[in-house]
């Protein structure tokens, strides 16, 4: 498999022939591999030629280490397409999971500046702020923090955002949610979202900022979100000219 006359070096390789082994499905999810000694015995190649391998595998995310117990082979990356203007729960039934929330707030704010300008509505009126943690087959996947205006949405409660927001927002209003604007910014996980995502602190996490729009053109949403990095991606397709 390791061809050691070949200008690719060896590290490479063995990357590569990792990586062929997991799109084989010979390595699952979450399955751990072998050993540094283990795989340098089967490759026949150093020790260090492997663990520098190991090391740029778990830098893709491709693969992760746990202290004390070993390396596994990474969860695939949820890939999001940029185009449609979904709900979470929509995004995860397209994918044949199931759709979670667990409520971490919900309550009556005032508008401060930067959302009130959003939502169009004067600074001392009051939003809800609502935060859950979103689940896919019961993992965390994101920390979503809502803001809508209380004027908009009088009866809004805490049953109603068990389930889908989209889905009540579209039902009460009685029209669609139209679109959105969205900005994907780099981050590192905090304490509060190292422990709400079960992710080392510091690990890869995508702030997402949406402002969403009804059909008519009323603001009804700011969201911000943290995704995790190791379970999400985004695709877009673009053209040129
Ligand atoms: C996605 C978006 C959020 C939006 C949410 C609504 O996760 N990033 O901005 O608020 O969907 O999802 P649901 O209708 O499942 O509550």
């Amino acid at each position: 498999m390791i061809d050691k006359k070949s200008p690719l070096p060896i590290y490479y390789q063995i990357e590569e022939s990792i990586k062929q082994r997991i799109s084989d499905g010979e390595y699952q999810p979450n399955d751990m591999i072998p050993s540094e000694r283990i795989l340098s015995e089967n490759y026949d190649v150093s020790r260090m030629t492997v663990r520098q391998a190991i090391t740029n595998l778990v830098n893709e995310g491709v693969i992760y280490r746990e202290k004390g117990r070993g390396t596994f082979i990474a969860e695939n990356k949820i890939e999001q397409s940029l185009k449609g203007l979904t709900s979470f729960t929509e995004d995860m039934k397209t994918r044949g999971m199931t759709a979670s929330s667990k409520l971490l707030n919900f309550e009556k704010v005032m508008a401060s500046g930067e959302i009130s300008r959003k939502l169009e509505i004067e600074e001392d009126e009051e939003i809800y702020r609502l935060q859950r943690i979103r689940y896919a087959d019961q993992k965390p996947m994101a920390i979503e923090t809502n803001f809508l205006p209380v004027a908009m949405f009088p009866n809004l409660n805490k049953e109603d955002v068990r389930g889908s927001l989209y889905d009540y927002v579209e039902k009460n209003k009685r029209q669609k949610i139209k679109k959105a604007s969205q900005i994907i910014e780099a981050t590192i996980a905090n304490e509060d979202q190292s422990s709400l995502l079960e992710i080392p602190l510091g690990s890869a996490v995508l702030h997402i900022e949406r402002h969403s729009f009804l059909e008519d053109g009323t603001p009804f949403e700011v969201v911000k979100s943290s995704y995790r990095a190791d379970r999400y991606k985004f695709s877009s397709d673009i053209t040129r000219g």
